[in-house]
């Protein structure tokens, strides 16, 4: 199996959802933002204030490049890592790669009291994201093999909504992959 990336805008569950989608197919998880802050030693938006965004896009390049040499990986991506061609190709041809799509507005709802996202510290972060949104879908489009919207399912429908693609698309054998168990019912007798 190749890894799989998830891709899209800041705020659009691709942490969470990738922390689920991992614990499905009892695989490793990795954070791309976690791992640039633990090479860096410091806050991404820390590093934006004293590097510039052009460093911090050259550690996150090379901390993609060293992450998809493990096959059994569900890979969280940050929101800009497809504004370098190099990382898209990358996604692309080594990675099983979903663009978690949603709307600017949906966005905002999410991050509007957001202080950690180095971009979004403007006095319209709505129209930031707008703007983000028109310049990058295209991109997310580019890298992607699979489109998912977020809109309104729970984290576990979209996880379903995701391994049923993955299954569909023969990217899956459906016999990994374990349905999901309700912890909150009793086992069956
Ligand atoms: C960024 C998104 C952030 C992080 C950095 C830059 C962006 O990740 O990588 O602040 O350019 O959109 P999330 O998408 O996890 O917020």
């Amino acid at each position: 199996m190749r890894p799989i990336a998830l891709i899209g805008m800041p705020g659009g569950g691709k942490s969470t959802v990738g922390r689920h989608l991992a614990r499905r197919l009892d695989c490793e998880f990795v954070d791309t933002d976690a791992l640039i802050e633990r090479h860096i030693g410091r806050s991404i938006r820390n590093f934006f204030e004293q590097a510039g965004e052009e460093r911090f896009r050259d550690v996150e390049a090379a901390v993609l490049a060293d992450v998809i040499v493990d096959t059994s990986v569900v890979i969280a991506t940050g929101g800009g890592i497809v504004l370098r061609d190099e990382n898209r190709a990358r996604l692309h041809q080594q990675t099983t790669c979903i663009y978690l799509l949603s709307t600017p507005e949906e966005l905002y709802r999410r991050l509007r009291h957001d202080s950690k996202r180095p971009l979004l510290q403007v006095a319209d972060p709505l129209a930031r994201l707008r703007e983000l949104f028109l310049k990058r879908d295209p991109l997310y489009r580019q890298a992607a093999h699979f489109v998912i919207e977020t809109g309104r399912p729970s984290v576990p429908t979209l996880v379903n909504m995701i391994l049923m693609q993955l299954e569909l698309a023969g990217v899956l054998d459906p016999a990994q992959v374990p349905a999901f168990i309700d912890s909150a019912r009793p086992p069956a007798q």
